[in-house]
């Protein structure tokens, strides 16, 4: 069975205003060469913002898989989906 990573982007207030959005878009192009072996899903808030006592207190937040990235870019959420392979 084929490996499918699940990348969430969190599009809640505090990620969205933090550039979520234009990153959603950035990664629609960038991944498409995964196919489906990424499965892209937005969420509402991941609920990682309201903790500011975790290290992940910066916005905007990507889950991938069960991992979280803070101050998520194109190019911290392709290594981590490189490490997946
Ligand atoms: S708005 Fe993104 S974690 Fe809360």
């Amino acid at each position: 069975m084929k490996k499918v990573i699940t990348v969430k982007i969190c599009l809640g207030t505090t990620c969205f205003v933090m550039g979520a959005a234009k990153l959603q878009e950035k990664l629609k192009s960038v991944l498409e060469k995964y196919g489906d072996s990424v499965d892209v899903k937005p969420v509402n808030c991941l609920n990682i913002c309201a903790n500011t006592d975790t290290q992940y207190a910066k916005a905007p937040y990507v889950m991938v898989d069960n991992d979280i990235i803070s101050e998520a870019t194109v190019e911290k959420i392709i290594n981590k989906i490189e490490k997946g392979y």
